[in-house]
């Protein structure tokens, strides 16, 4: 599907956004595995959540959605008849092979072509120190077979920051005899351990060491996932991209792991208020209001870089048009998501005629670039989509983004959302 985004002046009004992506994928692998009834509300509109759904109702268990409400009945889960299909999710595939491992049945879980091309030893490592056998094609793409086994827990240091690979050891920790224990490099979201102790999981947290003990038994739960703050960083950006902005987004997520986002939106200049700031299921949540603002320009490395990987494809567009630019570095695993990040910011930042010298690690834009009518292709990765139609918001004429519904994977709402604030 093609779409074409016209020029836009002013951004305003009021929008909630389709829950937390992260977020949702945990309660649904939880809550198949919890006793009882999980009822999930404002569950995750995006493919990716529905691939978790689906995987869990081949796993036997009981899955209902109606108006938004997603109702699991949780408990043993059964040998799937077929291959399970993460489809785009490398969340998906890589937090349920930490279930699927502990299970007494063989299992063998892919996905599509992007997936496919997803590095998966950083799961196959640890899943084997705690006793699990995983074959994968050429020893580390999907499909993934999983032959399920009695685990042991495992003292384990992450090598690269990955909020999938904690969950995916946390999540086979709860099958595993002994303790879990998982050693982080740098922070990571830690919605897994919000979500596990919520589920009545016992769990230890010293900073960045998480010590999961043995033999939780966890209890179904009634939940409520935040607006997804990486869906609204799309719109964040927009707004300090036009001339004129006056936009409030209700309901988002705000967990300090995730909230980097805003700190460095906020030290480039933006004036953003975050206002009535509540607590749901363990996770904070509350309301942005973002003005138009003269943003500075950054860096982003180390510890940052990690923060804000999902975010760094709209934060580049927003770079290139900033005073003094952006400049990413520490940022090697974006060449590992959906697409190749680096390389499809390169290509269609040329397409717009927007200069960017690349590196093996991240990139530099210089600021105050001029942004020219263009076709765009996101090569399947929604994250390139949505930040090109925002970059589009700001060209000399209309762009068209060619295989829009890119966009679907996290956020199907996006062009909707994004047409309400334009108009
Ligand atoms: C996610 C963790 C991050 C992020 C992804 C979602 C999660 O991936 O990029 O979109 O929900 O745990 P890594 O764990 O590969 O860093």
């Amino acid at each position: 599907m093609d779409k074409t985004i016209s020029p836009a002046r002013a951004i305003a009004g009021m929008i909630t956004l389709p829950g937390d992506k992260s977020i949702s994928h945990r309660y649904a692998m939880l809550g198949a595995i919890a006793g009882g009834t999980t009822a999930i509300s404002n569950y995750s509109t995006g493919a990716d959540c529905q691939s978790t759904l689906g995987a869990v109702a081949a796993l036997g268990v009981p899955v209902e959605r109606t108006n938004g409400v997603v109702k699991i009945q949780g408990g043993a889960l059964r040998a799937p008849a077929k291959d399970l299909d993460a489809g785009n999710s490398g969340s998906t595939i890589r937090m349920l092979s930490g279930i699927l491992a502990g299970q007494p049945f063989d299992s063998r879980i892919g996905g599509d072509e992007s997936l496919s091309r997803r590095p998966m030893q950083r799961i196959m490592t640890p899943l084997g120190q705690m006793g699990a056998s995983i074959e994968a094609r050429d020893g580390k793409f999907p499909p993934l077979q999983i032959h399920g086994r009695a685990l042991h827990g495992i003292d384990y240091t992450l090598p690269v920051p990955s909020a999938q690979v904690k969950s995916c050891i946390l999540l086979a920790g709860l099958f595993a005899k002994g303790d879990t224990i998982v050693r982080e490099p740098v922070r990571t979201r830690d919605h897994t351990e919000i979500a596990l102790k919520e589920f009545g999981a016992e769990l230890e947290i010293d900073r960045r060491v998480i010590a999961l003990r043995e033999g939780a038994l966890l209890e179904g739960r009634e939940l409520f996932v935040p607006g997804d703050l990486s869906s609204a960083t799309f719109f964040l950006v927009a707004a300090l991209l036009v001339p004129e902005a006056n936009l409030v987004i209700h309901g988002v997520g705000l967990n300090p792991t995730r909230s980097a986002l805003l700190d460095f939106l906020v030290a480039m200049g933006a004036q953003i208020k975050v206002i009535d700031v509540q607590q749901t299921s363990g996770e904070l949540v509350g309301d942005l209001r973002i003005r138009s603002s003269k943003i500075s320009g950054g860096v982003i490395e180390g510890a940052m870089a990690a923060a804000l990987i999902d975010e760094i494809p709209a934060l580049a567009v927003l770079g290139a048009a900033s005073e003094n630019g952006l400049t990413v570095r520490d940022a090697a695993e974006l060449r590992v998501k959906e697409t190749d990040r680096i390389a499809t910011l390169e290509k269609n930042f040329r397409r717009m005629g927007v200069s960017i010298e690349s590196a093996p690690d991240g990139f530099h834009l210089a600021g105050k670039q001029k942004f020219h009518a263009a076709e765009i292709d996101p090569e399947g990765d929604h994250r390139i989509a949505m930040a090109f139609s925002v970059a589009a918001l700001a060209a000399d004429g209309d762009c068209v983004i060619h295989g829009a519904e890119a966009a679907d994977v996290s956020f199907p709402e996006f062009f909707s959302t994004l047409h309400q604030i334009t108009a």
